[in-house]
C-alpha cells in the first residue's frame, strides 16, 4: 500500500516568520496523524530557518508513526541522527541560499562521503534514503553507498506539468514523468525502495502515484496550503485518498 510522509517544515516556517511559539509542528505532527500521515518528515537546516533543535526533540518523543529526518551530509547533522535516532534520514544537499531544495543530491560526485555517512547512519540503527535526480548514475551510485532507499526528485516533474497548462497529456509533463518511473524501476531492480516527492500538488500526484514499485511520497507545502483552510487533518486525508485512488487503478 502506498505510504505518505508528511512535511511539516512550513509549519514552522509561519511559526519562525515571528519567531513565536505557534503553530507549533509538534501540535502538525499530531494532526497530520490523526489524518492518515504513514511517516511525518522534518529537515533540520543548518541555519535552523524553520524546524529547530527543540522541534526535533519532542517529535522524537510523540511522533508514533515513522519519523523521517530531512538533513544534509555534515558531522553535526550526523549526529544529532545518530543521537535522536528517527525511523528515517533522507540525505539532501543543502544550499544556504536556496528557498527550498533544489536539486538531487551528487552521489556519483561524492561517493566516499556518502558512502562513510550511510554506514554511521546505518550503524546507529537509521534506514537511510537518497534524494536523488532521476538518473540511472545517481540511480547506481545510491546502490553503492549503502542506502536503502532512494526519492526520486519529482520537482521537473511538477514544473513541466504546471508550466504546460496543468495538462497531464502534454508531453513535456509525460516525459518528466516517464524518468521519474524510469529512476523508480531502476532502484526496484537494484533491490532499493522507490520514494518520490516535492513539490506535489492534488493536481499533479495521481500519475506519481500510480507508478509501478512506488513505496511512498514526502509532500509538504501543497498539504500545508490546503490546511489553512481546511485544517491540516483534513488536507492529509484528501492527499491520501488522491494516492490510493491512482494506485488502486
Ligand atoms: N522531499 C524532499 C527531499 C524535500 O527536500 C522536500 C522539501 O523539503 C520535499 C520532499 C517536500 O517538497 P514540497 O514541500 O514541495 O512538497
Amino acid at each position: 500500500m502506498i505510504r505518505l510522509g508528511v512535511n511539516i517544515d512550513h509549519v514552522a516556517t509561519l511559526r519562525q516568520a515571528r519567531r513565536t511559539y505557534e503553530p507549533d509542528p509538534v501540535a502538525a505532527a499530531l494532526e497530520a496523524q490523526l489524518g492518515g500521515a504513514d511517516c511525518i518528515t522534518v529537515h533540520l537546516r543548518e541555519d535552523r530557518r524553520h524546524i529547530v533543535d527543540r522541534d526535533v526533540e519532542l517529535l522524537r518523543q510523540t511522533v508514533t508513526v515513522k519519523l523521517n529526518l530531512e538533513m544534509a551530509a555534515t558531522d553535526e547533522m550526523v549526529d544529532i541522527a545518530c543521537r535522536l535516532k528517527p525511523e528515517m534520514a533522507t540525505l539532501v544537499p543543502e544550499g544556504r541560499h536556496e528557498i527550498t531544495t533544489e536539486g538531487g543530491l551528487d552521489v556519483a560526485g561524492q561517493e566516499a562521503r556518502l558512502k562513510e555517512v550511510v554506514a554511521r547512519l546505518k550503524d546507529a540503527g537509521v534506514y537511510v534514503s537518497l534524494f536523488i535526480d532521476a538518473d540511472l548514475r545517481q540511480v547506481e551510485a545510491t546502490r553503492r553507498v549503502g542506502a536503502q532507499a532512494g526519492e526520486i526528485h519529482t520537482g521537473p516533474y511538477a514544473h513541466a506539468f504546471h508550466a504546460h497548462g496543468r495538462d497531464i497529456a502534454s508531453p513535456n509533463a509525460q516525459a518528466e514523468l516517464a524518468k521519474v518511473g524510469a529512476g523508480g524501476a531502476a532502484l526496484v531492480d537494484l533491490g532499493l525502495r522507490f520514494n518520490a516527492g516535492h513539490a506535489l500538488t492534488y493536481a499533479n500526484v495521481q500519475p506519481i502515484a500510480a507508478l509501478p514499485g512506488l513505496s511512498e511520497l514526502h509532500i509538504g507545502h501543497s498539504i500545508v496550503s490546503r490546511a489553512v483552510f481546511v485544517g491540516l487533518r483534513e488536507a492529509v486525508r484528501e492527499m491520501k485518498a488522491l494516492m490510493r485512488e491512482a494506485a488502486a487503478r
